[in-house]
């Protein structure tokens, strides 16, 4: 049996081995050891040396030391939350995920971020908001890592780390710490124009939300999804939120991240101790699978497009309900880890190529981020399925494994018990066909040129009061750039977008308005890799 453990009134509860600290009315050290005193060291007289032998002390300071843990590359500043999330049943038709099934009951774990500033940073910043869902299915578990924007800054992932050093604080002075009004990050999106879609969104009411739980959350990317019958239908997952979708006043922000930089946290927080459960209905949107991967002209690989509600209605196939704040800060809402390639059957990818680097990205910067291979045994991240995976060892590793035959075929541990198909679960990849011909290229196909279309119809879209909002935000982010050069550049990207917008934004920063015939911002070829006579290999 396992040691005695205490709840804090006194009295025994399950000895848990894993249950640790403050569950007993006497302190002990790490190893169990009773404490009579843990406030003076142990010392050669009252006033004498501190002794090494002070075992309490040096175990006491060597944890504090390293409580600490890398924050998040991006998205380190969050806030979650449990819940349950119950299928309807409606998306039977397209999707044979056992977690969809009408009724169905999932719990869940809610992420919800912003993504620039530092873990202590302001939460009412204009910024995108991450809104990353952990499913604990019992087929395994299915991550959404998504946004409250529906569309991303970049077409392909080789360019994230671009856009998020353009985007953090300055390399030199650090600043600024969680907003988007800097150089390096206008210098950015305004010489890649695919950036201007999300620019728009953060600059528009989106950016600067009243509530976690008045967002709306996307997935973003295209998926694919399976049915019982094997058929693939295209989707686009969206979160609608039961509350409607809110935001603050641009003056309600700032001065909430002065009296209150816990904001959006406080909230969520409250509201779930209250019993005012946020809620949101999952949708998808479909599009048949065609060779093309298009609708209506739209190229469904391109993640900086939306397809509008109008010409693909949002179908309703599951409520989620948030119903319990975590315990722990640090056990649940740090150390979770959300993966875009956590599928369950009826769930796969497309070759959207922003998607394909996520899928590496996670893994790699969870290693660092949660020190070493196995983070998936920290119980935030332990799938409610059973588990039996073959991989050993590592740093951190706490599972004791039986067997003596942690390889695959074996003849020692009982054989092989795996190689279940799809007809007993197993997941299996949708035996898409390569486009057959195909080249090794580094380019784009041409339906990812156009980045202005969508952004002028989002624009046209505004009421007048929204687009003020979005004057205003554009010339006050803009007035905060120290070089003019960045400044014309934008004032360029946004004559494209609409000239009224770039006439009223100039003059709210006492520029001319430029030539909307003139040459858009173009990416110049690296001078240094043609001064150096450098080229890309053309394998
Ligand atoms: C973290 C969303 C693109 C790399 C996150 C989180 C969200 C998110 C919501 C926070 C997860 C959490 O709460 O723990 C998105 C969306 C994207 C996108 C919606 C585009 C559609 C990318 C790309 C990369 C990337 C292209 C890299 C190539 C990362 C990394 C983290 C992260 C490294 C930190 C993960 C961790 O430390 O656990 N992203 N992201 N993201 N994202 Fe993305």
């Amino acid at each position: 049996s396992g040691p005695e453990v205490y709840s804090p009134t006194g009295d025994p509860v399950d000895a848990d081995p894993e249950v640790r600290a403050q569950t007993g009315p006497r302190l002990t050290t790490a190893q169990g050891l009773r404490l009579p005193d843990t406030d003076h060291s142990l010392k050669a007289g009252e006033r004498g040396p501190v002794l090494l032998q002070d075992h309490h002390l040096r175990e006491k300071v060597m944890h504090f030391d390293h409580e600490r843990i890398p924050e998040r590359v991006v998205h380190a500043r969050g806030a979650a939350a449990h819940g349950v999330f119950r299928g309807y049943g409606t998306a039977a038709q397209v999707c044979k995920a056992g977690f969809l099934a009408k009724d169905a009951e999932t719990p869940v774990f809610v992420r919800f971020s912003t993504v620039l500033g530092s873990r202590g940073s302001a939460d009412t910043v204009r910024d995108t908001r991450g809104f990353a869902t952990k499913f604990y299915t019992a087929e395994g578990t299915f991550d959404l890592v998504g946004n409250n924007i529906p569309v991303f800054f970049i077409q392909d992932a080789i360019k994230f780390p671009d856009i998020i050093h353009a985007g953090k604080p300055h390399p030199d002075r650090e600043i600024p710490q969680a907003q988007s009004a800097h150089d390096t990050f206008w210098d950015f999106v305004s010489l890649h124009t695919e950036a201007t879609h999300h620019t728009f969104w953060n600059m528009s009411d989106r950016g600067i939300p009243r509530s976690f739980r008045m967002m709306e959350g996307f997935g973003i990317h295209t998926f694919r999804l399976v049915n019982a019958q094997g058929d693939t239908t295209l989707v686009k997952f969206h979160w609608k939120p039961k509350a409607g979708v809110h935001s603050l006043m641009w003056e309600e922000a700032q001065i909430a991240n002065g009296i209150d930089p816990d904001f959006h946290r406080r909230d969520l927080a409250d509201a779930i101790e209250a019993g005012a459960y946020p809620e949101w209905e999952l949708g998808i949107q479909t599009f048949p699978d065609t060779p093309e991967q298009t609708f209506e002209g739209i190229d469904l690989l391109d993640p900086t497009k939306i397809v509008p509600e109008e010409w693909a209605p949002v179908q309703p196939i599951g409520r989620m309900t948030l119903t319990a704040n975590p315990s722990n800060f640090f056990d649940e809402t740090e150390q979770v880890a959300f993966h875009p390639g956590h599928l369950v059957p009826g769930i796969d990818i497309t070759d959207d190529p922003l998607l394909a680097g996520r899928l590496f990205s996670y893994l790699d910067t969870q290693i660092s981020r949660l020190g070493g291979p196995n983070f998936a045994q920290i119980p935030i991240n332990r799938t409610h399925a059973p588990v039996n995976d073959m991989l050993r060892d590592g740093m951190h590793q706490t599972a004791v494994h039986s067997g003596v035959a942690p390889y695959h075929p074996n003849s020692l541990d009982g054989g092989c018990p795996f190689q279940a198909g799809a007809a007993e679960g197993g997941y299996v990849e949708v035996p898409l066909e390569i486009a057959s011909g195909a080249r090794k290229v580094r380019e784009q196909p041409a339906s990812f040129d156009d980045h202005t279309t969508q952004t002028r119809r989002f624009w046209l879209s505004l009421t007048p009061v929204e687009r003020e909002h979005v004057i205003a935000a554009y010339t006050f982010e803009l007035s905060k750039c120290y070089e003019d050069t960045v400044k014309e550049r934008n004032l360029r990207v946004l004559a494209d977008i609409d000239p009224v917008l770039c006439t009223q934004v100039a003059a709210g920063l006492g520029m001319p308005a430029p030539d909307p015939s003139g040459p858009l911002p173009q990416l110049d070829p690296s001078p240094a890799l043609s001064q150096l006579g450098g080229s890309w290999p053309t394998d």
